[in-house]
């Protein structure tokens, strides 16, 4: 059996330290075994190597249509072209990302911009954006420093709502969120954290993610 291919973002500029790197770091090995195939990563790692920000020839080039796009701008397609292939070539998609100030740090928000393009990932219709590539399982693993993701809720929740609306409008539809929080109030993080990963590989949602990977 072929390989699945994941590609894996990672957003948090901490390295090694980094909580939420550890919790994909935790969970990803439990998870490939469960999926009883061999995975082949594809390792973007936003938070060491970020990627530029957009161009006003980029931003240009989507409000026009897509042949003049190409035309004249081409050049300046050419990182989105090649992130949204490298996410089309991808079976799963797999983000480890902090919540910074209630939502996604800054290096995932360029991401997005780069791949979320009118008549490439989506197309506008009457009924509003409809998405063009084909959905895949995706997980985020998040982690934050105080209380979030609870009821009642103690700060807002911007970082689950514009993350499935983003990933949604390009047709990423299957999105599975995993957290860890409260992190600054932890003498161990790290512990945490990997008791977070044990407690969630544990749970039945988990299961009912795979059949659609298979
Ligand atoms: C710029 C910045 C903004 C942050 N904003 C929030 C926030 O809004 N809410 C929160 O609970 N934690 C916030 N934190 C804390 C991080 O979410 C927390 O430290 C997280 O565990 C970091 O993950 P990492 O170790 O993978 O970078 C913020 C941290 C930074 C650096």
């Amino acid at each position: 059996m072929n390989s699945l291919k994941l590609l894996q973002l990672e957003c948090s500029p901490r390295g090694e330290n980094s909580t939420s790197r550890h919790f994909t770091h935790h969970l990803l090995p439990a998870m490939a075994e469960r999926f009883g195939r061999d995975i082949q990563v594809v390792r973007r790692d936003l938070g060491a190597e970020p990627l530029p920000p957009i161009t006003a020839e980029y931003a240009e080039s989507l409000v026009l249509p897509i042949a003049e796009a190409k035309s004249r701008f081409g050049a300046a397609l050419a990182l989105s072209d090649h992130l949204i292939q490298e996410l089309d070539d991808a079976d799963m998609l797999w983000i480890s990302a902090p919540v910074h100030n209630f939502t996604v740090p800054a290096v995932l928000k360029n991401w997005i911009d780069l791949v979320v393009r009118r008549d490439v990932t989506f197309k506008t219709t009457e009924n509003g954006k409809v998405g063009l590539l084909q959905d895949r399982p995706t997980f985020v693993a998040v982690t934050s420093g105080g209380a979030m993701f609870r009821e009642p809720a103690l700060q807002p929740d911007f970082f689950r709502p514009y993350l499935k609306a983003a990933l949604g409008v390009i047709g990423l539809k299957d999105v599975t969120f995993m957290h860890a929080t409260g992190l600054a109030f932890a003498d161990e993080p790290l512990s945490v954290v990997e008791t977070k990963a044990e407690q969630w590989l544990r749970e039945a949602s988990f299961r009912r993610t795979i059949p659609s990977i298979a």
